[in-house]
């Protein structure tokens, strides 16, 4: 099945596709340094909490690889302290890009750890380069294949859970929000890869996704994913949600997340507790599909999660509206960014998260398996998930 690759890299170049030009152009960007990088993720070219980790980490890598390849060595790779140094400043740079996904602080750490123990291990400048640089690289490599096992272990437990309340297992429905597929992640995506997995096992009825307001990441990115891998789907606008569960069979709503605190506290995009609330109301299964790495066990519940708050501009735009019968000098169809409110308004409240609390998810999906909250309890215990 044909799928959109959100990162591509040869021969040591790193190519994103930009998605602040999607649906209509489709362009791939050369990444070439760290700052070009973090760029990227703060200006949202690129998005979604496990494609950001990957490029900070493939950019992260192709900058020491640089160093080492160069004929004349830069001053970081002189000595292991030296190297150690650089490493840090570099890390730490990247890690303010987008502050809610913790995927991103994640492989950081795991970056860092690298750095320490090839370092406390005595190894060469050369050695220590050399181990940073396959971490980097296996942090982008290893998301396609949990995002694979996922998608199955939340496709299944549904399809069960359907079965178990006297359905067929089959035709599920199933509504989600933003965009969680291949754009988002290395490869496959998460609660839309459980989508595309229902696709794959003909258990699928329809795909239903939000528009996902103010940036659209729903009517924009998962419109096409679904578009090009010819999923039957249905878009909605974000206040349709209530509609849709009382006029429309909803098997469940299945979404990703950008950080997932100790007791199962949520953050995701904007939306999505609005989405879970009127789910608990339907009795509709709520689940949240991500990595291992989502989960923030030094965040003990949702409050403590850092919410983004994008620029109050961003909520008064749309943004690819489009003059078909007009093209660019490239022949491509023109896109407008179009400014929906009167200029100065006073007041403006744009976060880009909202938390979800752990009494509203049924189920939390990793590439571990399916956990779900134990009989009467209003969090979930993730100690052994982890
Ligand atoms: O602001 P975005 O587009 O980066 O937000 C993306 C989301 O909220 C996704 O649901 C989340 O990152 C999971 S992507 C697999």
């Amino acid at each position: 099945m044909h799928m959109l690759t959100s990162i591509r890299t040869s021969n040591g170049k790193i190519e994103i596709i930009d998605q602040l030009l999607l649906p209509h152009t489709t362009k791939y960007v050369e990444i070439t340094s760290v700052e070009e990088a973090y760029d990227a993720i703060k200006d949202m070219k690129i998005r979604g909490a496990p494609a950001i980790a990957s490029l900070a980490s493939l950019a992260f890598a192709a900058y020491i690889q640089s160093g080492l390849d160069s004929a004349q060595p830069p001053a970081f790779l002189l000595s292991p302290e030296s190297l150690s140094a650089q490493v840090i400043h570099k890390l730490d740079y990247l890690s303010d890009a987008r502050p809610t996904a913790v995927n991103l602080g994640a492989a950081i750490r795991r970056l860092k750890a690298v750095l320490q123990s090839s370092t406390d291990a005595g190894k060469s400048v050369e050695l220590i380069a050399a181990d940073l640089i396959s971490e980097g690289k296996l942090i982008a490599d290893e998301d396609f294949d949990r995002n694979k096992r996922m998608a199955e272990h939340g496709g299944e437990w549904l399809a069960k859970l359907d079965r178990g309340s006297g359905g067929s297992g089959q035709e599920l429905n199933v509504l989600t929000v933003c965009n969680t597929g291949s754009l988002a992640t290395s490869g496959y995506g998460t609660a839309l890869g459980l989508i595309t997995y229902l696709h794959e096992q003909k258990k699928l009825g329809k795909a239903y996704y939000t528009q996902t307001a103010p940036y659209h990441q729903g009517s924009r990115l998962t419109a096409l994913e679904l578009k090009t891998m010819q999923i039957s789907s249905v878009m909605i606008c974000d206040t349709m949600v209530g509609s849709l569960f009382q006029h429309h069979k909803i098997h469940a709503v299945a979404v990703g997340a950008d950080r997932i605190a100790r007791n199962g506290d949520t953050a995701n995009k904007i939306g999505t507790y609005n989405a879970a609330v009127l789910a608990a109301r339907h009795k509709i299964p709520f689940i949240v599909v991500a990595p291992i790495s989502t989960v923030d066990l030094d965040t003990p519940d949702g409050s403590s999660i850092p919410i983004e708050h994008r620029k109050q501009l961003e909520a008064c735009l749309v943004r690819g509206a489009v003059h078909p019968f007009e093209l660019d000098d490239e022949g491509k169809v023109r896109q407008e960014t179009v400014m929906i409110t009167p200029s100065g308004l006073e007041g403006i409240y744009n976060p880009s998260f909202d938390v979800t609390p752990a009494d509203l998810i049924t189920a939390i999906v990793t590439e571990k398996g399916v956990a779900t909250r134990k009989e009467g309890q209003t969090s979930f215990d993730l100690s052994g998930v982890v």
